[in-house]
């Protein structure tokens, strides 16, 4: 919890003022357990009266980027599906989850954990694990058994379609032994507890997109992956070769490698439908 120091405090009530939880009494100084430890208080405080519930303050440093510089950068992302056979250093990686406690989460919570699978080894048991796993999930789903009660129920599921993604897995797999990774140096898994009432999952896919926008401004390429979050759903038995604790789901995944390809054009893509009201 952070601690008003009273003999500093000009009782400005910027603090008060900006608290989501209304949990400030100047007066006393007193912090309410609905405190959610944003560090607001200590944010906006003048008088840096406000001391963190650990480390210290300290004053935040101007930033640089404009709006041109930040559109240019996005619209110079794309994903990244071909790496140099080059290890990211851990302390380059350190580098990428220590920022990861500027990003958002709901409610303040920070349930996440994050497992950086970076032996070569492991990044290979990931790729054929998850590859063999999403072959199962759609063989199942395109079963002669199982698909006349999805077109029953669930119409919108395109069998054709899937069988298709799954004969073409199994085509690419004889020639690609990294369809799934592409031989990243790197794969962070944004993994947290399960739970109906938590929004891990938001704050993964969030906190997933931030470090690879800071991963690229390194000159590092990425790649947001879902078919291993769909491998590594609730229970799954590829979390436990990955020490993925046994209350956790995967909720998002990131290859992470220096690239090997540079991309020199912007291609145009359709914005989203807006709707003012
Ligand atoms: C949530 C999410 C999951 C994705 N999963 C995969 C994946 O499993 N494999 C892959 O090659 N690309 C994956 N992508 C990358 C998309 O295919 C890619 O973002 C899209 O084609 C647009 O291309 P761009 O990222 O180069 O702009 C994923 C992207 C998102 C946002």
């Amino acid at each position: 919890m952070p601690i008003i120091n009273l003999e500093r405090c000009t009782r400005c009530l910027r603090c008060v003022n900006d608290c989501p939880a209304g949990a400030i009494t100047i007066e006393t100084g007193e912090i309410a357990d609905t405190c959610i430890q944003c560090g607001h208080c200590v944010a906006i405080c003048p008088e840096m009266a406000v001391k963190p519930d650990f480390g210290d303050v300290f004053l935040l440093q101007p930033y640089t980027v404009t709006p041109k510089d930040f559109r240019n950068l996005t619209s110079g992302i794309r994903s990244c599906r071909s790496f140099l056979s080059k290890d990211i250093q851990d302390s380059v990686l350190l580098q990428l989850v220590d920022n990861m406690k500027h990003y958002p989460s709901a409610s303040n919570a920070r349930p996440l954990q994050i497992t950086v699978v970076r032996s070569k080894e492991k990044v290979k048991l990931l790729n054929d694990l998850t590859e063999e796993a999403l072959i199962r999930m759609f063989s199942l789903i395109s079963s002669p058994w199982v698909s006349p009660f999805l077109r029953i129920f669930v119409p919108s599921v395109n069998i054709s379609k899937i069988r298709r993604y799954k004969n073409n897995f199994i085509e690419r797999k004889k020639e690609n032994d990294s369809q799934i990774c592409y031989h990243a140096p790197a794969v962070l898994l944004f993994h947290g507890e399960v739970s109906k009432t938590g929004m891990a999952e938001a704050d993964a896919n969030i906190w997933a997109a931030y470090t690879s926008i800071y991963a690229n401004s390194m000159g590092l390429g990425t790649c947001f992956n879902g078919f291993i979050v769909k491998a590594m759903g609730k229970r799954s038995k590829l979390n436990p070769l990955f020490k993925i604790p046994s209350d956790h789901q995967v909720y998002a995944s990131l290859l992470v490698g220096y690239p090997k390809v540079k991309f020199r054009n912007e291609a145009s893509r359709q914005s989203p439908v807006v709707v003012f009201l």
